[in-house]
């Protein structure tokens, strides 16, 4: 029996990675979803260039004009009422939507951000885990709620920080968790395994179709499940054979 698709709509302001990586995800799993809008508040993210190529319908209303993010929500929902869709997932949209817009879709949007939550919300996550001498980074999947990146966390992916990073060798790093993490977390709340509820995220029964998904609310980057390099003293240097001794290293 053919399911009923849950249908997404994702919000972008720039390159697109995480829609990208949702998109190919769905591409290659069985469950019935499918991303039904990109929209962005920016005509040159490359997100809606990608969205194009895949067929996907795509909208765009600045946000630097005159009407900016009140009239980009009302045009969103008239978009919404047109085309109803199951869950709005925010895949790097660089404005803050406002509490009543939140508050109205309440349990339906989520949001990436690229720090383990309740540290480092806002910008420049990663210069700031730096700075903090943290050892572990990551990303954390949560809820929008009318207070900035303080919704209920859904899933989290953890990174090491490694000796020489620089806040793009960890962003990179992290951005690998991300695209790991976004997808199996927006499956699992359109397909209700994990519901809003006051208390936070509960489990829930999965839709027709979503039987058999899993979801895990934690991963590791592969990084922190290899063993801790030994620190080896530099090896001695040999001593050099004796003129006819040691043929065995001569011949090397
Ligand atoms: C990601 O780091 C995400 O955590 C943050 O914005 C960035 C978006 O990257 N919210 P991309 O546009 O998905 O490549």
């Amino acid at each position: 029996m053919p399911w009923v698709n849950k249908r997404l709509l994702v919000l972008l302001s720039g390159r697109g990675s995480n829609f990208e990586a949702l998109a190919n995800w769905i591409e290659t799993h069985p469950w019935p979803l499918e991303i039904g809008s990109v929209v962005s508040n920016r005509p040159e993210a490359r997100g809606l260039e990608l969205a194009r190529e895949r067929g996907i319908r795509t909208a765009c209303w600045e946000t630097r004009g005159p009407g900016g993010m009140p009239a980009f929500e009302r045009a969103l929902e008239d978009l919404l009422a047109a085309d109803p869709i199951d869950l709005m997932v925010l895949a790097g949209f660089m404005r803050i939507l406002s509490p009543e817009f939140c508050l109205r879709h309440a349990g339906r949007i989520l949001n990436i951000h690229p720090s383990l939550l309740p540290a480092f919300p806002g910008l420049n996550t990663h210069a700031r885990a730096l700075a903090a001498g943290v050892q572990s980074h990551g990303a954390t999947v949560h809820g929008v709620s009318a207070d900035l990146d303080a919704g209920p966390i859904l899933a989290q992916g953890l990174v090491p920080v490694l000796p020489g990073d620089t806040p793009d060798s960890l962003a990179a790093r992290v951005l690998e968790i991300e695209h790991q993490i976004y997808p199996q977390a927006i499956a699992a709340v359109a397909a209700g395994i994990m519901r809003p509820s006051p208390e936070g995220w509960c489990r829930g029964p999965a839709s027709p179709g979503f039987e058999a998904l899993e979801f895990r609310p934690l991963l590791l980057h592969p990084a922190l499940l290899q063993p801790p390099q030994r620190s080896l003293q530099p090896p001695q240097r040999s001593l050099e054979p004796l003129q006819g001794v040691g043929e065995a290293s001569a011949q090397r």
